[in-house]
C-alpha cells in the first residue's frame, strides 16, 4: 500500500479534474477484447463491443470508442480483462490521457484466479475451503489468489462473497463460505487479509465483499428474487459478516441484485449509507453489479428513467457503476441540470481515486512499469498474452487446500479401499468440473481429475475407467459398460453431482443463474448408480456440487458417500488419497444437507420452534447436519472447560484423543446457546473452530476461542447487547453452562467491561 498523505493528493488532482473526468472515474466498462494485435489492427476495422450479454444498448459501441473514450478519461475502470496484453494496450491509451490518471483493472478471481485461460492455480471453491474449517487456510488461498491475479495485470478482485446462505436451490451457493454466520465472517476476514496482504512482500490487490445485501437465500432459492427479513434477523445474520469485513479493512463493497424488504440495494441508502457509511465508517467504495443501476428502471422500476436510475443509485451510495454507458451522460446532465450535486461526484469520484493512489497506480511512469507487471515471478511461456500464472508454491497448496475439504458422508467399512480392482465412472470422474463456477478451462495437463489421481495415488490397485457422458446424456452402452466392468471390480466409484463450468452449455446445472427446484441428482445419474449397485459390488459415490444436493437413493443406499464439493484442480488427486487411505478425510459441512426441497430452509442455528410440532409425511431432521464430516480413525474429548471471564479473550479448552489407528486432522467445533434471553435464541449455533492434527494415540490440549460478538444478540431495539444469564458451550457431546453477569445487562459492542463476572463449570 502507497503511504503518504493519500488525502491531499487526491484533493489536489480532484481540483484539477473536469466535471467529465471525475464521472469517468466513476465508470467502468467489461474488458473489450482489445490485446496488442487487435489494437494495431483497428486502424483498419471497428468490430463493436461485445459485451457477453444481450444489452441492445451496446451494440453501436465500438471497440475505438472504447479506446477513445479512455483517451478522454471517461472510462476509470475496466471488468474481466484476463489478457494481460489487454491491461497493458488499455494502461498505455490511459497514459495519454490529460491527467494520466491509471485505470483500474478489477476480476472475478474468487478461488484464484480461474477465469484465466492461460493457466492459474485454481484451488477449491469457497464453500469447499469452508468445508476445511480453517481461516489460515483461507488466508493463504487468498494471498496466492493475490500474487497470480497482481502478476496478471489486475488490481481489484470481487472477492469474498460474504453472503449467508441457506438455501441450496440458489446455484450460488458454491461461492460462499456457507449457513454459519461465524464461518462466513472469519473465512471472509481472512479472505479480505489475504488479498489485501497488510503490506507482506509488495503485493496487495483490494479485496470486495459482495453482494450487499442478503440475496445468499432468495425467496424461492433464485438469483435476483426478493428478500423479506426483518431488520432484526438481517444485522444478527446477512449483514453481520459484511460488518466483519469493514471491520478487516475490506477496501470495496458490490451491491446486491436484490432488493430488501421492498428497496432493491443499488438505491437503497439506509444499507449503503445509513448503515455501511454511517455505522461502520467503511471509507471505501461501492461498485454496482453488471447492469444492475439500469434495472432499478427495467426490472424493479423505482425508477421511471433510465437516467432517474443512475441518479438514484449515485444517491443512494453507489460510486463506480459496472457496465457501459449511459451513467457518464446522465449523471453529467444531472449535475448541469441540477439534480445531482457536483460534491457528490467529488466524494465518489475521490474515493476512487484514493484506493488508486493507494494501491500504488500513480507510481508508474509507463504502463510496462507498473508494480502489477511483476512477470517475472511467473514462468512465461514465450508469449505475451499467454503468460502460465501457476506459481510452482500454489500448485502445492491447491494440493493441500483439497485434501482438507472432501466430507466424508457416509461409510460402511468399504473405505478405504486396501487392495483390488476398482472401476471409476461418472459425468465428473474425468472432466474439469472439480474447479467448479468462475474458472475458464484449463490447459489439461494443469488439472487432475479423478481418473487421473486414481491412476497415479494407485498404485496398490488397478484402475479401470468407463467413460462417462455429461448427465443428461448417459447412454444406455455406457450403463451396460458399467455394469458389465462393475462386475468382474472389487469396488466401484462413480462421480455424480453438478457441473458449475462456465462454457459448459446446457450441460451447466450450478453456479451463477443455475437455480434449480429440485436437488436430487439431474439427468440419468440415478440410473447409472442404481444399475452398478445392482452388480453388487460395494459402490462408492464421489459428489462435485457447489450446492447441498438431496440425493435420497445415495444417502441411503451407496456403501459410503464423499462429498468433495469443488476441489479445484488438484481435487481429482486429493480424492484419490482419500479413497485410497493415503489421506484421512477431515472436512465437514458447512451447510446443512436438508431431508427434502420442503424442508428449505435447514439450518443448524434455528430456534427452538422451529421443530416443536412436526411434519406428517417427513422425518424433521436433515439428512446430514452442519458439521458432520466422518473420518477413518476416531476422536474423543475429555475436560471441557471454559473461560469466559473476560469476553474479549473468551475460550472453551478441550482434551482431544485420537483413539483410532491412523494419524489424522481433526477439525473440533464449539457451539454456544444463549439459554434465556429477550429475543428467541437458535438451539446451538457455532462461536469457534480450529483444525488440528493428531497422531494416532496421542492427546491433545485446544483451547478454542471464542469471540465476544458469539455471546452478543440484536435485541427489540436493534441493539448488539450481551444479555446477563447463563450460556451453555458444547464441543462434541461435552457440554458446560458458563454464567455470564454484568449491572447493565446491555453491553457496548466493543470495548471490554470490567464488570463482566463468570463462573466457569466442569462439564458434566
Ligand atoms: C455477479 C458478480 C460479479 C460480476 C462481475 C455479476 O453477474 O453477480 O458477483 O462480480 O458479475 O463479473
Amino acid at each position: 500500500m502507497q503511504h503518504g498523505n493519500a488525502a491531499a493528493f487526491v484533493a489536489d488532482l480532484l481540483s484539477r479534474m473536469t466535471l467529465e473526468e471525475k464521472i469517468g472515474q466513476l465508470c467502468q466498462y467489461v474488458g473489450p477484447g482489445i490485446d496488442a494485435l487487435t489494437a494495431g489492427e483497428l486502424a483498419t476495422q471497428d468490430p463493436s463491443l461485445d459485451t457477453g450479454d444481450n444489452l441492445p444498448q451496446y451494440r453501436d459501441l465500438t471497440l475505438r470508442d472504447i479506446l477513445r473514450m479512455v483517451e478522454a478519461g471517461e472510462i476509470g475502470s475496466f471488468l474481466s480483462c484476463y489478457d494481460p496484453g489487454e491491461t497493458e494496450v488499455l494502461q498505455r491509451r490511459a497514459s495519454k490521457s490529460r491527467l494520466a490518471i491509471p485505470l483500474l483493472f478489477g476480476v472475478d478471481a474468487i478461488h484464484g484466479h480461474g477465469m484465466y485461460k492461460g493457466g492459474a492455480t485454481v484451488f477449491p471453491t469457497p464453500l469447499s475451503l469452508a468445508a476445511g474449517f480453517s481461516a489460515e487456510l483461507v488466508y493463504r488461498v487468498a494471498r496466492a489468489t493475490a500474487r497470480e491475479t497482481h502478476a496478471a495485470g489486475a488490481h481489484w478482485t470481487f472477492w469474498p462473497n460474504v453472503d449467508v446462505t441457506r438455501d441450496p436451490r440458489w446455484g450460488r451457493m458454491g461461492e460462499t463460505f456457507g449457513e454459519s454466520v461465524a464461518l462466513v465472517s472469519e473465512l471472509g476476514a481472512a479472505t479480505v487479509r489475504g488479498l489485501q496482504g497488510d503490506g507482506i512482500d509488495g503485493v496487495e490487490i483490494a479485496a470486495c465483499a459482495k453482494h450487499f445485501a442478503a440475496g445468499g437465500t432468495p425467496e424461492n432459492g433464485v438469483n435476483f428474487a426478493p428478500m423479506d427479513v426483518s431488520e432484526r434477523t438481517l444485522r444478527e445474520v446477512y449483514l453481520e459478516p459484511f460488518r466483519v469485513a469493514v471491520n478487516a479493512g475490506v477496501r470495496t463493497f458490490m451491491a446486491a441484485h436484490n432488493e430488501v424488504n421492498g428497496v432493491p440495494c443499488h438505491g437503497n441508502s439506509w444499507l449503503l449509507r445509513s448503515v455501511l457509511r454511517d455505522e461502520w465508517e467503511f471509507e471505501g467504495f461501492v461498485v454496482s453489479d453488471w447492469t444492475d443501476i439500469s434495472r432499478l428502471h427495467t426490472l424493479h422500476r423505482v425508477a421511471e428513467t433510465e437516467s432517474a436510475a443512475q441518479e438514484l443509485a449515485l444517491d443512494a451510495g453507489v460510486e463506480m457503476h459496472m457496465h457501459g454507458p449511459g451513467f457518464f451522460d446522465s449523471i453529467v446532465a444531472a449535475v448541469h441540470e441540477g439534480r445531482v450535486e457536483e460534491a457528490r461526484v467529488d466524494e465518489a469520484a475521490a474515493r476512487i481515486l484514493r484506493l488508486k493512489y493507494e494501491l500504488g497506480l500513480f507510481e508508474t511512469t509507463s504502463p510496462s512499469s507498473h508494480p502489477d507487471q511483476d512477470r517475472t515471478a511467473a514462468a512465461e511461456d514465450g508469449d505475451s498474452n499467454n503468460i502460465a500464472l501457476r506459481f510452482p508454491e500454489h500448485d502445492e497448496l491447491a494440493l493441500e487446500s483439497a485434501r482438507r475439504c472432501p466430507v466424508l458422508l457416509t461409510n460402511d467399512g468399504v473405505l478405504p479401499i486396501a487392495a483390488g480392482s476398482v472401476v471409476v465412472t461418472g459425468p465428473n470422474a474425468d472432466n474439469q468440473t472439480l474447479l467448479g463456477d468462475w474458472a475458464a478451462h484449463q490447459p489439461d495437463e494443469n488439472v487432475t481429475t479423478i481418473v487421473d489421481g486414481l491412476e497415479t495415488v494407485g498404485t496398490d490397485v488397478s484402475v479401470r475407467h468407463v467413460p462417462c457422458e455429461q448427465a443428461y446424456h448417459i447412454s444406455d452402452d455406457t450403463i451396460a459398460c458399467a455394469v458389465d466392468a462393475a462386475r468382474k471390480a472389487s469396488v466401484a466409484v462413480v462421480a455424480v453431482g453438478d457441473n458449475s463450468l462456465r462454457g459448459a452449455g446446457e450441460d451447466r446445472t450450478c453456479g451463477e443463474n443455475l437455480d434449480r427446484s429440485e436437488l436430487e441428482l439431474h439427468g440419468r445419474q440415478n440410473d447409472l448408480l442404481r444399475a452398478i449397485a445392482e452388480t453388487g459390488t460395494p459402490l462408492v459415490v464421489v459428489i462435485v456440487s457447489g450446492r447441498a444436493l438431496i440425493c435420497d437413493w445415495v444417502y441411503a443406499n451407496a456403501n459410503a458417500v464423499l462429498y468433495a464439493f469443488e476441489p479445484g484442480a488438484r481435487g481429482g488427486q486429493a480424492i484419490a488419497e482419500i479413497l485410497l487411505g493415503r489421506t484421512n478425510p477431515s472436512g465437514r459441512l458447512p451447510v446443512t444437507i436438508p431431508r427434502s426441497v420442503g424442508h428449505i430452509p435447514q439450518y443448524h442455528d434455528h430456534p427452538d420452534a422451529s421443530y416443536f410440532r412436526t411434519y406428517k409425511d417427513a422425518d424433521p431432521t436433515p439428512w446430514f447436519p452442519f458439521g458432520h464430516g466422518l473420518s477413518y480413525t476416531t476422536f474423543e474429548y475429555a475436560d471441557l472447560e471454559a473461560s469466559v471471564e473476560d469476553l474479549d479473550s473468551a475460550t472453551v479448552g478441550v482434551t482431544v484423543t485420537n483413539t483410532g489407528s491412523r494419524d489424522g486432522e481433526h477439525v473440533m467445533c464449539a457451539y454456544i446457546r444463549d439459554c434465556f434471553a429477550s429475543v428467541t435464541r437458535p438451539v446451538r449455533r457455532l462461536a469457534g473452530f480450529s483444525r488440528i492434527t493428531l497422531p494416532a494415540g496421542a492427546s491433545k490440549r485446544v483451547d478454542l476461542p471464542i469471540s465476544r460478538t458469539r455471546f452478543e444478540l440484536v435485541d427489540t431495539s436493534l441493539r448488539r447487547v450481551v444479555e446477563p444469564g447463563e450460556f451453555e458451550l458444547t464441543v462434541g457431546e461435552l457440554r458446560t453452562v458458563v454464567r455470564v453477569s454484568t449491572k447493565s445487562g446491555a453491553m457496548p459492542r466493543t470495548g471490554s467491561d470490567p464488570e463482566w463476572t463468570a463462573s466457569p463449570r466442569r462439564a458434566r
